[in-house]
């Protein structure tokens, strides 16, 4: 058995993993890849395969991979090459992974060109939570969270984005009974939307809500400025702002989302020095958008959304322009 952290979850929860599996019999290593994005690498993949490879771990081992989404994918994606794929149990620590990363099977490294281009689909046999972990994760890092949550309830599932509505005090203040249920629930919704579309021809896609804005903020301001869900935030807002525009989206549901957006301290405004006709041109680079056009999940109630393909860029940069 491998297991795959990163530096910082290490020293928090690695002993704690490795003696609870060693006291049961497992015979335990671990490979430990440097804290961040850059991890998604062929560089540190290759290490994790020299290390499979050096322990002669063989088709019937196991891989876990422990912490955060770049853990994750990037040891799912060990685990789906080597050996033509060995079984992997993902035990995701911050709230980004449990509740949406570290299940659907979707792995992958980044190349320079763009992230996420080298990957694979292949499902975790087992995906271990313990909402504990969250205690030492920063406040910023668990409202960027939240929003995979919110976007879920906004997609397809009502009643959760009133349970975040209505507990969301709770929620930012780690009420753990609170926090097992979301996360169960939006990890439900997840692994029922993959359970019918696992390789994303069709349902899939409306995960991607705000993510076609989001990726292009993100990509714009070099990775750097916001977290992954701070970039959705802002691009929800604006495929909310679109979908009023467009007339099948109420003002009133718009505004029920963007007041949730900004209690959970997320932003939904685009920063002054982007402009509307840059947003566009980087959405249309997006690898979503489709034979030149682009598609987008847009919302017509809370609680569902439609996946559209003629909006025009006219209409796209007017929605733009709003959200300043
Ligand atoms: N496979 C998928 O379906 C999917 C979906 C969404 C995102 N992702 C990927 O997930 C990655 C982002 O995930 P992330 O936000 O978890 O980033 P991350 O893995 O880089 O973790 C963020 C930071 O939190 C630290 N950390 C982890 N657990 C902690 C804890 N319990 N307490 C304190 N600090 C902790 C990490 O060391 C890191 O510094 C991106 O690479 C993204 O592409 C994948
Ligand atoms: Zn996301």
């Amino acid at each position: 058995m491998l297991i795959v952290t990163d530096a910082f979850v290490k020293d928090q929860y690695a002993s704690c993993v490795t003696e609870n599996l060693k006291n049961v019999g497992f015979d335990v290593d671990l490979i430990e890849v440097p804290v961040g994005e850059e991890s998604k690498s062929l560089e540190q993949l290759s290490r994790i395969l020299d290390c499979l490879i050096g322990h002669k771990l063989d088709r019937s081992s196991t891989l876990i991979a422990l912490g955060g989404g770049v853990v994750g994918d990037l040891g799912g994606f060990a685990a789906s090459v080597y050996m033509r794929g060995i079984s992997y149990v993902q035990i995701p620590t911050t709230l980004q992974a449990q509740v949406d990363a570290s299940v659907g099977g979707k792995t992958a490294i980044n190349h320079p060109k763009s992230k996420n281009l080298i990957g694979a689909f292949h499902q975790p046999k087992l995906v271990l939570i313990d909402v504990d972990t969250l205690k030492t994760l920063p406040r910023r890092d668990i409202q960027a969270g939240l929003i995979e949550v919110i976007k879920m309830g906004v997609i397809r599932d009502e009643t959760l984005f009133g349970m975040v509505e209505d507990e969301l005090e709770s929620i930012l203040d780690l009420h753990t009974p609170t926090l097992i249920e979301m996360i169960a629930r939006a990890c439900a919704n997840k692994a029922d939307i993959v359970s019918k579309d696992e390789k994303e021809t069709g349902l899939r896609m409306v995960l991607n809500y705000g993510h076609t804005f989001g990726h292009a903020l993100e990509a714009l301001t070099h990775y750097k400025r916001y977290r992954h869900g701070e970039a959705v935030s802002i691009g929800m807002n604006c495929a909310a702002q679109l979908a009023v525009h467009l007339n099948m989206f109420f003002l009133t549901d718009f505004e029920r989302q963007r007041t949730l957006l900004n209690r959970a301290k997320l932003p939904t405004t685009f920063p002054h020095d982007l402009s509307p006709e840059a947003m566009y041109d980087a959405m249309s680079l997006d690898k979503k958008s489709l034979g030149g056009k682009l598609r987008l999940i847009l919302p017509v109630r809370i609680g569902e959304v439609v996946i559209r393909d003629d909006v025009t860029e006219k209409e796209i940069i007017h929605a733009i322009t709003q959200c300043y």
